[in-house]
């Protein structure tokens, strides 16, 4: 009989969400604008024309949301703050917000009293929008790197009696090429003048990367300074990447898979964990990457953070040669030689269930290899086609969502299990459909059904597997 496989006692399940694809109640409490506030009551932003006013009501309906987690047997469960709830217009020079910061102590009181491990993220991409409109948010690096840190400090003092593991910021890749670039979230700044008044999709990109990397750096090296003797917690980043493999043996596809990982993940890791951009990325970019100072270099050096948060979906295929030097100048396809495509078809184009295990197994051995910290997989989930067009009773019985998670917890146990890739959690993307920002209510996410119209939660049969699963009483090794 093949031995059991089986994970570390100490490995933490749970989901993850986000402040304001859940919270609703956006001026409750004295809270101040976030750019999403903002961009979402422009017209036509996303696809059905809703804002996050009122996503899932989870700031008022917090306790039932931590029941249900609760009722799931999750070990952890990671959440971000809305840092204009803690501090409503943004920067170091102004109020900070005590019933925010009420609220947030609450919530985690109420989730240790559950015995649920909160993992808290920072920045899930709500900047205040105060700071957008008076200095550009993002943007300006003098103001935005001391104002991040000013909030963080915040956050570590208000909460760090109670919480050990901080993540600083959510997939800074998305913030700087869809907020930046295509325009598509906010703040909604693009070269593309028929959806955007200013932005430069050419530049801006690099520069937020680059910005939003020292602040995430001079944040752990405050945690380093100040917080971390007295509280003994953890902090990382969570990043997200396609895995992407060459199309064929050809030399200069192999050499064009590598570079579409630098462009998506080496660009970030890269600083973060080792203090320097890939050289590839010089070479394409030029002067348009911006340098880091050598102080930034040593504050990079020393604050390399604990562990490695993966936000993970999908995989394409890369040929040598593109249109655009976003991603690396490459193409990415879903259809490999033979005209095979990849995996199951999912409700959004950017994404395909491709849980063979290989890939996987391969991408998180690599970047255990490449970065040498312990991973947590910080987000990975799957929208089912047409599920929101489905009767209620057919969109609970989510097969398509349960293959998904087989899929890919299968491959993250064979990783940790026959690699010894050192994976200590897991957070399925979501607990609850909710605000899929730019598809609005069309795209749903969620273990949890989510009837918009009552806020009435229902378990689908992907969040009995997921429970089923980290209680054991699935046997992984049935998979
Ligand atoms: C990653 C983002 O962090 C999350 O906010 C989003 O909803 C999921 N991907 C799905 O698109």
């Amino acid at each position: 009989m093949p031995a059991i496989k089986s994970l570390p006692e100490s490995f933490q399940w749970g989901y993850a969400t986000a402040s304001y694809q859940i919270e609703g109640s956006p001026d409750a409490d004295g809270k101040g604008p976030s750019i999403w506030d903002t961009h979402t009551h422009k017209p036509n932003i996303t696809i059905d024309g809703l804002t996050g006013d009122t996503a899932t009501e989870s700031y008022k309906l917090w306790r039932e949301d931590i029941a249900l987690l609760k009722s799931y047997g999750v070990t952890a469960h990671r959440f971000s703050l809305s840092w204009s709830r803690i501090i409503p217009e943004g920067s170091r020079h102004s109020r900070v917000n005590q019933a925010g910061i009420d609220y947030y102590r609450n919530y985690i009181q109420e989730l240790l009293k559950n015995g649920i491990r909160p993992y808290v993220t920072l920045y899930h991409w709500d900047l205040p929008d105060a700071l957008d409109k008076s200095y550009e948010g993002w943007l300006n690096k003098e103001e935005i790197v001391q104002d991040f840190v000013y909030y963080a400090e915040t956050c570590f003092a208000a909460f760090g009696d109670l919480v050990r593991d901080w993540i600083t910021l959510n997939e800074p890749w998305c913030v700087a090429n869809l907020g930046y670039g295509t325009g598509v979230n906010a703040p909604g700044r693009s070269s593309d003048r028929k959806r955007c008044p200013t932005g430069d999709s050419k530049k801006e990109p690099w520069i937020v990367i680059h910005n939003q990397i020292l602040a995430h750096a001079y944040a752990v090296e405050a945690y380093n300074k100040t917080f971390r003797e007295a509280q003994g917690g953890q902090i990382g980043v969570s990043l997200d990447s396609f895995w992407f493999i060459p199309y064929d043996d050809e030399p200069e596809n192999v050499a064009a898979a590598q570079r579409a990982m630098d462009f998506r993940l080496g660009l970030l890791a890269d600083p973060i964990y080792k203090g320097a951009y890939p050289s590839s990325m010089k070479k394409i970019l030029g002067d348009r990457l911006p340098d880091f100072t050598p102080e930034e270099v040593e504050v990079l050096r020393a604050s390399s953070s604990d562990f490695f948060g993966l936000n993970t979906y999908t995989t394409m295929f890369v040929k040598d040669g593109g249109v655009s030097d976003v991603l690396g100048v490459v193409t990415n396809t879903f259809t490999g030689k033979d005209g095979g495509v990849i995996g199951r078809e999912s409700h959004v184009g950017w994404m395909r269930d491709s849980f063979a295990s290989l890939p996987t197994t391969l991408r998180l051995t690599a970047w255990t290899q490449r970065y040498q910290k312990p991973i947590f997989v910080t987000e990975n989930g799957f929208p089912a086609k047409g599920e929101n067009d489905k009767p209620f009773e057919e969109a609970i019985k989510d097969a398509d969502r349960v293959a998904y998670f087989r899929g890919y917890v299968n491959a993250m146990l064979d990783a940790s299990v026959e690699d010894g890739v050192d994976v200590r959690g897991y957070f399925a993307w979501t607990l609850l459909d909710n605000f899929e920002w730019a598809d609005g209510y069309t795209t749903r996410f969620g273990c949890t059904y989510v009837d918009f119209k009552t806020q009435k939660r229902t378990p689908k049969d992907s969040a009995i597997f997921l429970n089923d699963v980290s209680f054991g009483l699935i046997s992984l090794q049935a998979f």
